[in-house]
């Protein structure tokens, strides 16, 4: 079974990847990737048994080339453009690459026969949750608030529209913001970080207490695999870390970890519609599937810092990329 994932020069993509050759070594992988300023092809390129393919998941005729010519039996769809910033200040790539890439992707994985299907998604498409509120269980209505949310809400959809539709039943994760090696600096951790290192100002977004569920890499990947190895056809599951954490406390800890005063922090005007907090349940796939996110912050954000400070290079270059694109 060749498996298709993309995206996968990303931050998610290239640890599901590393990992996937580690625990699957003779399955081949195709890493399909539009090499935006967020993907790095030296992440990927070269691993044994990987193929990079550059290329828009939303040009079809490249899609089903890549299908057919790697005998694809399985998907993992990471490929989207993610920085809620970006998709305020400029909407339409998150349309085309989260909306019609999916739908273009669902479409020819349908008609190439693609057994197994998993679509990745986030909390964000449920919108606000209240400080005091139950989290979102998987059938919690979508409500989303930002156009990046928006866009992967819509996506979602799609997929639920292809499974009534067609029958084609991709499966769909959900999970807590993620943090961990290969991330791009343009998100709160690994931009904490860099700039702590060059000593330079910590943005904070308004006063800070947004809180968030906090999910170490590695455990958003083993979930994505036991989806995709054993997950129900249809279904949705969530995945959350288990660090419910306001962000004041998260940019505190990393100076901590990082040996820098926290005279760094520096309050900026809060984002627009900035969501207070997320919360999903995930109970579902702990029973299901046997899914327990379990790296905690107090150990694996030291260990983070530890790795952007020994991968000063990449931490420069994927800078770089960020400047210029
Ligand atoms: N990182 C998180 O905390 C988090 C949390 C929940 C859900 N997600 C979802 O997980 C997925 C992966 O997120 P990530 O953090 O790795 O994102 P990322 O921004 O690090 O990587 C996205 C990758 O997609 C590629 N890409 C963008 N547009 C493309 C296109 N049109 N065709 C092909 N490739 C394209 C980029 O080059 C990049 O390599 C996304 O769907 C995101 O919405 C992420």
């Amino acid at each position: 079974m060749t498996l298709l994932v993309t995206g996968g020069a990303g931050f998610i993509g290239t640890n599901l990847v590393r990992r996937r050759r580690a625990h699957a070594p003779d399955e081949p992988v195709v890493v399909l990737d539009a090499l935006t300023y967020a993907g790095c092809a030296d992440n990927v390129a070269g691993l044994p048994g990987v193929t990079l393919v550059v290329g828009d998941v939303g040009d079809r005729a490249l899609v089903d080339r890549v299908l057919r010519d790697h005998g694809v039996r399985a998907v993992v769809h990471l490929a989207a453009e993610t920085h809620v910033d970006r998709s305020i200040a400029g909407p339409d790539a998150f349309l085309r690459t989260n909306v019609l890439g999916t739908a273009t992707l669902l479409s020819a994985a349908r008609a190439a026969g693609v057994a197994r299907f998993v679509h990745m998604s986030t909390d964000e498409v449920y919108g606000e949750l209240a400080p005091d509120a139950a989290p979102w269980r998987e059938d919690a209505p979508l409500a989303p608030r930002s156009p990046y949310a928006a866009s992967k809400a819509a996506a979602d959809h799609l997929v639920g529209a292809w499974r009534e539709t067609h029958g084609y039943a991709a499966m769909i994760v959900r999970c807590t913001n993620n943090y961990g090696p290969y991330q791009s600096p343009e998100k709160l951790i690994p931009l904490c970080i860099s700039r702590a290192l060059h000593n330079e100002p910590l943005p904070v977004y308004g006063d800070g207490r947004q809180v968030r569920t906090w999910l170490h890499v590695d455990d958003c990947c083993d979930a994505l695999e036991r989806v995709l190895d054993a997950g129900d056809p249809g279904a949705v599951y969530h995945v959350a870390g288990p660090d419910e954490v306001p962000n004041l406390a998260v940019v505190r800890a990393i100076l901590a970890a990082a040996g820098r005063p926290e005279s760094l922090i520096a309050h900026v005007t809060d984002r627009p519609g900035h969501d207070r907090r997320y919360a999903l349940d995930a109970s579902k796939i702990a029973r299901e599937l046997g899914v327990t996110p379990r790296r905690r912050l107090v150990d694996a954000l030291p260990e983070t810092v530890a790795w952007y400070v020994a991968h000063a290079a990449w931490r420069e270059a994927a800078l770089a990329r960020l400047s210029a694109g």
